[in-house]
């Protein structure tokens, strides 16, 4: 089996999500549940960004965490000086690589883009820094200039490379293809970092693993810019069950990281967010529910224990006799035929008026009904 290590970017591409900022002590949190969760890298944030960032990132370097403790810096010495009084490890040195990034946003041409990047590599290394070179906007951008930056890089010791799918405009097929041909053509570890405007990222991630790639940046829960980044929970348990990668991760601990990021960024995670969503293993159909009881992978295609989630069973006006019995039994509820009868047909009328029965109504039918016998 293969190995895919995990560069975390929740504390950074992630904290850039629209409205969200942590303080430094927020930020210790979610490094340490991330350690725990044993990713390859934490991307703990920009050094430059400001005072309380530089704050943030000392306390997680000063942990001792198992993760290496990454900054993100463009390629300015002033960035890599801000990253290095934070004592981390690596940099995640960035250069935009497309044209519309280079003429519009730098006003530089490409061999300045080169000529920074190789200076910036060249200081990073003097000071001892791991170093991962990053072209953003790549998937836009002339792969032979990609190519031509990544080997210059490797002269100056970079360590490893990274191609930015920034607005998310891979598919699986081209990433796939993308991948094969970097790896083909550059000898250092290369990483993927996708974007979600399309819904594509965890398919587009995996897919340049396919290729070659033997990192990727994930978020948790996919937070990040606009749409997002690849989900760290998608991601992982994608590559491991449906690809047959390994990676670090304690995978039963995914729901418990969601859950904190989630308190913490306020961010609520979508019911049906994949692998930690509420209802990514909650039925209520009758007949779903009736195979269920039978072989849960019926209606499974991993036990929930797996990532740390659990299975739901739902009423409503889908649900059977048999998923009402079966819910009672989970709560260690004990009733007899006549008053299972009383309880399923509340259920439905309720159902019928486009309600939603929580375990709460359910106890309050259940007194109800057990009451009047
Ligand atoms: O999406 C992106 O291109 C990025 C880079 C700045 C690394 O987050
Ligand atoms: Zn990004």
């Amino acid at each position: 089996m293969k190995k895919v290590r995990i560069f975390d970017t929740t504390l950074r591409d992630g904290e850039q999500t629209p409205g969200v900022s942590l303080t430094p002590n927020d930020k210790l949190e979610i490094a340490k549940k991330l350690d725990e969760l044993r990713v390859d890298v934490i991307e703990a944030g920009s050094a430059i960004t400001s005072k309380g960032e530089r704050e943030a990132i000392k306390l997680i370097t000063k942990e001792g965490l198992d993760a290496e403790i990454c900054s993100f810096v463009r390629a300015l010495p002033v960035d890599i000086d801000a990253a290095l009084e934070c004592d981390v490890d690596s940099v995640h040195l960035v250069v935009p690589t497309s044209p519309i990034h280079m003429k519009y946003k730098l006003r530089k041409t490409e061999d300045e883009v080169l000529e920074s990047a190789l200076k910036a590599v060249e200081y990073a290394k003097d000071h001892g820094l791991i170093v991962e070179l990053s072209a953003e906007d790549a998937t836009r951008s002339d792969i032979n200039f990609l190519i031509k930056l990544f080997n210059e890089g490797e002269k100056v010791g970079a360590d490893r490379v990274c191609v930015c799918d920034t607005v998310g405009v891979l598919t699986p097929q081209k990433s796939q293809e993308l991948f094969k041909k970097i790896t083909e053509n550059v000898n250092l570890p290369v990483s993927v970092h996708c974007h979600n405007d399309f819904g594509m990222a965890t398919a587009n991630t995996c897919s340049a693993i396919l290729g070659g790639a033997i990192q990727c940046h994930v978020t948790v829960n996919g937070i990040g810019e606009r749409a997002g980044n690849a989900s760290l929970e998608e991601v992982v348990t994608a590559l491991k069950v449906l690809y047959g990668y390994k990676t670090n991760v304690r995978m039963e601990k995914l729901y418990d990281v969601s859950r904190v990021v989630s308190r913490l960024m306020k961010i609520p995670v979508p019911p049906n967010k994949a692998i930690v969503g509420d209802n990514a293993f909650a039925h209520e159909a009758g007949i779903h529910v009736d195979g269920l009881i039978k072989n849960t992978e019926t209606y499974e295609p991993i036990k929930p224990e797996m990532v740390g989630n659990r299975r739901r069973i739902i009423l409503g006006k889908h649900s059977g006799r048999k998923a009402l019995k079966y819910k009672l039994d989970l709560m260690g509820i004990k009733v007899n035929e006549e008053q299972l009868n009383q309880i399923y047909n509340k259920i439905k009328e309720l159902g019928d008026l486009g309600k939603y029965i929580s375990d709460a109504d359910l106890l309050a039918i259940i007194r109800e009904v057990l009451g009047k016998d």
